[in-house]
């Protein structure tokens, strides 16, 4: 419901600060449903810094709306042809980007993975969603929530709102992840961690 990429919105801020402060003069983001894409793009925007957002074809095709708005605060939005034509392929090109152009260019990373710092940041600048929980409740006479649920693409969401509530055994929470026609379908469900999961490389040669 928030217009600026839903809770995307919270770590690019933050990481934009960053950006800045390291006198990068550019943003480089990855989007599938093009809600990180346009975060970045409004931040970008915001701060003056040029923008440039990597959506999967097929993404870029589904996605129009959000590839308009991001166009429309100023940001390239770069279709790529190649491969699955989605979000790994995506990644893959935002990566390529960050390497040649590493002195001039921050990589905002839109979830909470990749290579340390980034998880542990993106849940800093997420932990916003459970502070303020812990602060709303109390306006209905609880002092915490007995469950929380959150879906699960990244990870930023659910890490945001459960960091908070992480150590209080009586909060239960409940990370929801999309299974398609169920986890035993490779490449028919969006949950990666289910089925036999395997130590591996993710980026790299
Ligand atoms: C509105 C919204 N919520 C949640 C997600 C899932 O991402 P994450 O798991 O990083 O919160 C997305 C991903 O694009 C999203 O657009």
């Amino acid at each position: 419901m928030n217009h600026t990429g839903a809770h995307k919105i919270n770590h690019c801020l933050g990481q934009a600060l960053l950006a800045k402060r390291m006198g990068k003069k550019r943003l480089i983001a990855e989007t599938r449903a093009g809600q990180h894409g346009l975060a970045t793009a409004t931040v970008a925007a915001k701060f003056g810094m040029e923008c440039i957002v990597y959506m999967g074809e097929v993404d870029y095709k589904r996605q129009r709306p959000n590839v308009f708005w991001m166009e429309s605060l100023g940001a390239t939005v770069v279709p790529i042809k190649h491969g699955t034509r989605r979000l790994k392929d995506a990644v893959t090109a935002a990566i390529q980007d960050w390497i040649a152009n590493v002195d001039d260019s921050y990589y905002l990373l839109g979830s909470a993975l990749g290579p340390h710092p980034y998880p542990s940041m993106v849940r800093g600048f997420q932990s916003i969603i459970g502070l303020e929980v812990k602060e709303q409740i109390t306006k209905y006479g609880e002092t915490k929530p007995s469950y929380i649920i959150a879906c699960v693409g990244g990870g930023s969401n659910s890490i945001g709102i459960f960091n908070t509530f992480l150590d209080d055994k009586e909060v239960n929470l409940i990370a929801v992840e999309a299974g398609g026609k169920g986890v035993k379908e490779i490449g028919d469900h969006a949950s990666r961690l289910n089925n036999d999961p395997k130590i591996g490389v993710v980026e790299g040669l």
